[in-house]
């Protein structure tokens, strides 16, 4: 099957003044139609800002420096910034990591969710709030015409969220990119939020980009995990395979750490949850070759010294580790402060877009 987007050996740079932090060097993953793609990592492994490259929203100081990004085979590094406006919120739309501070708080919720639909689509003010009202209904939203006309303050977490899902829906996306969903929720209200995602995403024939550190949640709702430290790509596979044959070692790592429902603990003496040493490093000044090495069981000298790339080593199983045959490259030089990027696009902040797709307001004299 055709992927519908897929990102490939991304690199995203912050230029501070005090250098290049290469945060992101080599995050790939791919989404096809319809299916569920869960992005996982500890917090700081670059899941969010590998979303909003999709976007082209990554944020000053960060640049995307290498890569690409297709989207049903468009290369959207090479879009000008009209093309790329037209195409989010409308094709591909992102619910961002925390619903308070995406909603805008001087803003009445239907003022909000009126002005990306008349953003995308040449409709009366009138369609466009009934459209509106159908989408709060969708999302199980009471009594929609009231809350339209609500503002933020005055709804609850969950509703935020729910009202988050409905902007996204709004223009009828190909690709939702669900950044931590049901971060800051308490847990009846996430199951609900989660049920809700699944259903709208199956009976409105959508893709979804599941962003979490949750392998519980990921493995209740995604298709396929891709498995990211440090700002580079460890595995991709089915569920069922990084569940049960899970090859990189920070994955075995990660799920060691993650209570499982089909473990049977009671024949355990002192049943125990293991934690990974160490911690992920700061990506100011990363780790030599495998980004992994300070942190992994199986690291042998080779692995500070050489950076591996994604093998397949199964139909649709990819794995980048040197101990499971990957090829090894030596390190790269980074580029230092003050060196023009590589000619890519960065970031645009156009005022509709940004507002369009929900994102906090930002000052531009900051
Ligand atoms: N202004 C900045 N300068 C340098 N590095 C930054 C800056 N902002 C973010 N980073 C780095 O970018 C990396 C990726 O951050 P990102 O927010 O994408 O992580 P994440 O996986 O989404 O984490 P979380 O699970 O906590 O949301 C982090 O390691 C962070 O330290
Ligand atoms: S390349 Fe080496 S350090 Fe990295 S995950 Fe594999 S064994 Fe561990
Ligand atoms: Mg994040």
């Amino acid at each position: 099957m055709t992927d519908l987007l897929t990102v490939d050996a991304l690199k995203v740079h912050f230029f501070t003044q005090s250098g290049v932090a290469p945060a992101i060097d080599g995050i790939d993953f791919a989404i096809r139609p319809r299916e569920t793609l869960g992005l996982v990592g500890e917090s700081g492994s670059g899941k969010t800002m590998a979303s909003l490259a999709v976007l082209r929203l990554v944020p000053p100081p960060a640049r995307i420096v290498g890569g690409s990004l297709r989207f049903r085979g468009h290369d959207l590094l090479a879009l000008d910034a009209t093309a790329m406006r037209g195409l989010r919120g409308k094709s591909i739309a992102m619910i961002f990591q925390n619903p308070a501070f995406s909603l805008n708080p001087i803003l009445s919720v239907g003022a909000q969710l009126i002005e990306i639909l008349r953003w995308h689509e040449r409709v009366s003010r009138t369609a466009a709030r009934d459209r509106a009202a159908e989408l709060l209904r969708l999302v199980g939203i009471a009594d929609p015409l009231h809350r339209l006309r609500q503002f933020p303050h005055e709804l609850s977490g969950g509703m935020k969220q729910r009202i988050c899902i409905a902007r996204a829906l709004l223009c009828n996306p190909a690709l939702i990119l669900a950044d931590e969903p049901t971060t800051n929720l308490d847990v009846t209200i996430q199951a609900q939020i989660l049920d809700l995602l699944e259903e709208l995403r199956e009976r409105l024939h959508m893709a979804m980009l599941l962003v979490s550190h949750d392998m519980g949640l990921v493995a209740r709702m995604a298709h396929r995990i891709t498995v990211v430290y440090a700002g580079r790509t460890c595995e991709t596979a089915d569920v069922r395979s990084i569940f049960h044959a899970p090859l990189h070692p920070y994955t075995r790592a990660l799920l060691d750490s993650t209570p499982r429902v089909d473990h049977d603990y009671g024949h355990e003496a002192h049943p125990t949850l293991r934690t990974i040493g160490g911690r992920i490093p700061n990506l100011a000044a990363p780790p030599s070759g495998c980004r992994f090495h300070p942190r992994c069981p199986e690291a042998t000298a080779e692995c500070a010294q050489l950076r591996p790339e994604p093998i397949q080593v199964a139909p649709g199983h990819i794995v980048s580790c040197l101990k499971r045959g990957s090829p090894g490259v030596p390190n790269a030089g980074l580029p230092t402060l003050g060196v023009p990027d590589a000619g890519l696009p960065t970031m645009e902040l156009p005022a509709v877009g940004l507002a369009a797709m929900g994102a906090p307001p930002v000052d531009p004299t900051a």
